[in-house]
């Protein structure tokens, strides 16, 4: 069991991060203090070392080099036991306990009696949707909107979350319409189906374009639609 200690403590001097005042991090890096992206190098930067989570896989972790993240293995667990690993705390940065590490299954109490703040992981039987963790006690599972999945990194459901991108779908609210990500003259209108409200394509017929600004169909060269292409 020595091993353990000497991981842990081998990495928490190699990894954790200290945010320090006159480091300008940009605000959509954090979330309640933890980073969920990697920071771009600023003015002043100081090599420290930002983790940030993996998507769904508790064993992995991505270390920030300028700005990108690159996935890391956590240390095995235990001597002769060449498969359990330990498991990335996002609220620590470091590999630590499962049963601490809040991914697998939510975090027990700490010695004083307090619970770490709530946070969202991923639920076991189906990655793709998650739990909601309180006081130790797991709520859900919560189904994440059509075409997302949750993602741990950005403890949200989002569209793209490999490589612990958090590409955010935009909140939909019903009757609000947007430009279509590549054409003109298509554009998405925020509709309730079944009570769920769902992103729906349309189109500007006879050759008009969606003016993001107006949200209409309008003449091309008053709709100002920045895409080039065309359907
Ligand atoms: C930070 O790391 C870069 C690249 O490894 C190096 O060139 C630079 O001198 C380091 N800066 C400081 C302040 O240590
Ligand atoms: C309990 O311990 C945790 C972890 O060490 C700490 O963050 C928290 O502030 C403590 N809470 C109280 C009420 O002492």
């Amino acid at each position: 069991m020595k091993g353990i200690y000497v991981a842990i403590a081998f990495l928490a001097a190699s990894t954790v991060s200290v945010v320090n005042s006159d480091q300008d991090f940009s605000e959509e890096v954090f979330l309640d203090d933890i980073p969920i992206a990697c920071p771009l190098p600023q003015p002043n930067w100081r090599n420290t070392t930002t983790n940030i989570p993996h998507e769904n896989n508790c064993v992995l972790f991505y270390k920030c080099k300028l700005g990108q993240g690159i996935e890391q293995i956590c240390p095995l667990m235990i001597e002769g036991d060449p498969e359990s690993r330990l498991h990335y705390n996002r609220r620590l940065q470091v590999c630590d306990w499962p049963w601490q590490a809040g991914c697998a299954s939510c975090p027990i109490q700490y010695p004083n009696g307090t619970f770490p703040p709530p946070e969202k992981i991923n639920n076991p039987a189906n990655d793709c949707e998650y739990l909601q963790c309180e006081n130790g006690h797991a709520l859900g599972p919560f189904r994440c909107p059509t075409d997302t999945c949750f993602s741990r990194t950005c403890q949200e459901c989002v569209r793209d979350r490999n490589n612990g991108k958090c590409n955010w779908v935009p909140m939909c609210i019903e009757g609000d319409r947007r430009l279509h990500d590549c054409y003109c003259n298509f554009y998405e209108e925020c509709t309730r189906i079944n009570g769920q409200l769902h992103w729906i394509q349309h189109v500007c017929e006879g050759g008009i374009h969606f003016s993001p600004t107006q949200k209409r169909c309008m003449l091309p060269n008053e709709a100002n639609c920045p895409h080039i292409r065309h359907l």
